[in-house]
């Protein structure tokens, strides 16, 4: 067909990339990759080999990394650490600077590359992942540049270990190696093993941007050299992958004080109003499902459209369905690329198989590892498809009625990684974006991301951000030495055996104060084994009341942040005036004279974090796309929390405080050996305006609550500041719905100074939702 011709039919003709430049660095590597460690690739030992799933034919060879070559990599990446920490910020950031320009300069060998080995549509690798990574580089050389400044008292975590999966291969790369390497960390860093090839680029690339040696380390292999990088000497995991491996490596790294950030499946719902402007939302949908073939976390995989327009707008999206273009990935017309590997091809076919709903695709779609966009219509809400992660081009569909039955359809899934939500209407748009379970929400878009916006989810969805300030908290810590936990043991006395409850404290759930399941209490005695009081040892069962109580009290973290500070202040206000009361148990309890000076510093931190209520509330990210993304602060939920052995009332206030000041409601188990301060607080609370189940309180064993609270699939947060060390309990536990978890791994804190109070505590008690918003575009 003539050029003339083609012009006057607008027939489809292919526009392919050339492979030939990333072919030959490949042949150039001599086909065959050891691994990038301590600044220089080591021989390649046991292979396997990688393949082009569009073609099948092998690209490379890659070496399957064994327990020495992590090892090495590690005591590498270990090595270089503090010095590389030492060169001061501005000094990284001109290496971060340096990445970004020598990824812009390959950019194109990067992106067919990246095409080669993944499948993805040339034109997703070249516009989107590329460029992102490009800018991943720069925004993280400015955070580098300004860590000092803005960051003060903050340092590097050390070692980074970052197991990343195949689907952005090296978009992943960036969002985890940027943040780290600009706070100081160095890393250990295994691709996927279905796509490694862009990590070895861009090894290549640190060598040639002069990065100290040891700075960045990829070992490649599978999932078994992603256990030995979990289980080895490095101070934090960065995770992104399925749920089911986050969750093993939640468990395996429980106790071990390792940092970990879990970025996980989803299942994103796609909400359609009547009001939408349906042919875009039918763009948008195919951004939100068909970008990469829907293998993608924040996939727009769950469409939920308002019933008055279901048939209107399935006509339009299966008109454009016929439309897209299925092939060969470097063609730079395709819309949609290959399936990552047969096996991944074959697993999303098995389940569309499996499925009772109508099934609509779209041809022709070529022989191989392709797979045609997929619509599946007339699932019930809980089929298996309208619940599972399908990771493919694979779109489920329902319909609603109203925008709450929307948001109650959207959130009826274990995940939270990301939603959209389309209308025209301001009003439905940005009522319901706070109202859903999401990380992120895009209004009237999908799947936009950006260095500057915090990216993550809620739920089973993982936990941690990356992207923005926001997401450099998880490369850093506290640089204040810690002190070791002495845990304080209960003084002993001629009643320390359990008895049936008589007179005695009680626990304090849903407002009211209520006896112990168990109907068993402790003595607790003065330093002389004088008996004090009775105080209940709660149970499992007492910990589920707490919780519905506290499930119950959901108003709390819809109130508004100003009547919350009212109530913390009133709570302080009453405290205040029985001070001398608590002293005075507080004194006899501790055998200490420190009751008065705790008592002060409590009414101090209660006005504290109601200081805080209202402005610890997010920022407006400044992202290239539509300008303007708030990353806002919302409540985790339900947080159950141990409190500190010492300060039985000042322990108490502070871990409370923080976590209703930003809107969650608490349980609390009270200092074990002193708890009876706590059991008196009941009655300041009563009088203070809390509503019930906004904080209860517990007294009892923290060993024996500790494996329920952490396993409880309704609490969203738990915190343990015990002195009895309950990491790895908490953290294994907390493996179940992939809480977060946030324990003192045998470490103490001055609660009476700075270190007992602040933003530490607040990002504890928030989650930050992304929204992306239209705004002057
Ligand atoms: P995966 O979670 O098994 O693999 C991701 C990365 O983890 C890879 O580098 C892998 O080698 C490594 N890995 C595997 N087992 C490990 C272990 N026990 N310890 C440490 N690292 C380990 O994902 P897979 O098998 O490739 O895909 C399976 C499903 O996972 C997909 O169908 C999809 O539903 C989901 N998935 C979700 C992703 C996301 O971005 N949220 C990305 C990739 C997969």
């Amino acid at each position: 067909m003539s050029v003339k011709e083609i012009f006057e039919s607008m027939e489809y003709g292919p526009a392919p990339e050339s492979p030939a430049e990333a072919l030959t660095w490949l042949v150039d590597q001599g086909d065959r990759f050891g691994h990038f460690i301590d600044g220089a690739f080591t021989p390649p030992g046991e292979t396997f080999e990688s393949r082009n799933p569009a073609t099948g034919e092998v690209l490379a060879s890659l070496t399957q990394a064994t327990q020495a070559d992590v090892d090495a990599a590690v005591s590498a990446a270990r090595a270089a650490q503090g010095k590389w920490q030492r060169l001061g910020g501005p000094a990284r950031a001109r290496h971060l600077y340096a990445i970004a320009r020598l990824v812009q300069k390959h950019a194109r060998l990067f992106a067919v590359l990246e095409t080669l080995d993944n499948g993805k549509p040339i034109r997703e690798s070249r516009d989107i992942d590329v460029p992102l990574v490009a800018r991943h580089f720069y925004h993280h050389a400015g955070h580098a540049q300004l860590m000092e400044s803005e960051m003060p008292g903050r340092e590097a975590l050390g070692v980074c270990g970052q197991i990343i999966p195949w689907n952005f291969p090296l978009l992943m790369l960036a969002w985890k190696v940027a943040p780290a390497l600009a706070m100081g960390n160095t890393v250990v860093l295994k691709p996927a093993e279905w796509t490694s090839l862009t990590a070895l680029l861009f090894a290549d690339i640190c060598r040639q941007a002069g990065l100290p040696k040891g700075v960045v380390n990829i070992v490649t292999g599978d999932g078994a050299v992603g256990e030995m990088i979990t289980a080895s000497e490095v101070d934090k995991i960065a995770f992104t992958g399925s749920t089911e491996v986050g969750r093993k490596i939640r468990e395996a790294t429980a106790g071990s004080g390792k940092a970990l950030t879990l970025e996980l499946g989803g299942k994103s719902p796609y909400i359609v109003f009547e009001d939408a402007d349906l042919d875009s939302a039918v763009e948008g949908l195919v951004d939100a499902i068909w970008f990469n073939g829907g293998q993608v976390c924040c996939a727009g995989s769950r469409l939920l459209v308002q019933e008055g327009i279901a048939e209107r707008f399935h006509a339009k999206l299966k008109a454009r369905m016929e439309k897209l273009r299925i092939g060969d990935p470097l063609d730079k017309c395709i819309d949609v690329g290959a399936i990552v590997d047969p096996v991944q091809r074959d697993r999303i076919a098995a389940m569309v198989a499996g499925s009772d709903g109508e099934i609509f695709q779209s041809g022709p779609c070529p022989e191989g590892c392709f797979y045609p966009p997929t619509l599946i219509s007339g699932l019930s809400p809980a089929s298996k498809l309208m619940q599972d992660e399908i990771f493919g081009p694979v779109l489920v569909s329902a319909t609603f009625r109203t925008p709450s039955e929307a948001v109650q359809m959207a959130d009826n899934t274990r995940y939270g990684l990301a939603a959209s939500v389309w209308s025209e209407n301001i009003n439905t748009a940005l009522d319901i974006a706070p109202k859903l379970a999401a990380g992120v929400v895009w209004v009237n878009g999908s799947n936009m991301f950006d260095a500057a916006a915090p990216f993550g989810g809620l739920r089973e969805s993982g936990f941690g951000r990356e992207g923005g300030p926001e997401g450099l908290t998880a490369y850093t810590r506290d640089s204040r030495k810690p002190k070791a936990l002495k845990p304080i043991a209960p003084f002993g006395g001629d009643e320390a055996e359990p008895q049936p409850v008589d007179r005695t404290a009680k626990l304090y759930i849903g407002g009211k104060q209520a006896r112990p399941d168990g109907g068993y209490a402790r003595a607790v005695n003065d330093k002389r084994g004088k008996l004090i009081g009775q105080a209940p040892l709660a149970n499992r069962k007492d910990i589920r009341n707490a919780v519905e109580a506290a499930r119950g009290a959901a108003a709390w973290s819809s109130a508004s942040a100003h009547n919350r500070a009212q109530v913390i202040y009133y709570i302080g206000e009453n405290l205040s005036a029985r001070a001398e009361e608590f002293a005075a148990t507080i004194d006899r309890m501790t055998g200490a004279r420190t009751g008065a000076k705790e008592v002060e510093k409590s009414v101090e931190r209660l006005f504290t974090y109601a200081a805080w209520a209202d402005k610890f509330d997010g920022r407006i990210a400044n992202v290239p796309l539509r300008g303007a993304a708030l990353a806002m602060r919302a409540p985790c939920g339900v947080i159950g929390g141990f409190c500190p052995d010492a300060y039985p009332l000042l322990g108490l206030v502070s871990l409370m405080a923080p976590a209703i000041a930003m809107g969650n409601r608490a349980i609390l188990v009270a200092s074990e050996p002193f708890p009876l301060a706590a059991t008196e607080f009941y009655q300041v609370l009563e009088t203070s305006d809390v509503p019930g189940g906004v904080v209860n309180i517990l007294t009892g064993s923290h060993a024996e609550l500790a494996p329920t609270m952490a396993s409880h699939m309704d609490i969203e947060a738990v915190w343990s500041f015990s002195g009895a060390d309950l990491s790895t309990e908490i953290e294994r536990g907390a493996a179940g719905n992939l809480k977060r978890a946030w324990v003192n791994y045998a470490q103490d804190r001055d609660w009476m100074g700075a270190d007992g109070e602040g933003r530490a505590f607040l990002e504890a008690a928030t989650e930050v939702k992304t929204v992306w918003i239209p705004w002057g575009a």
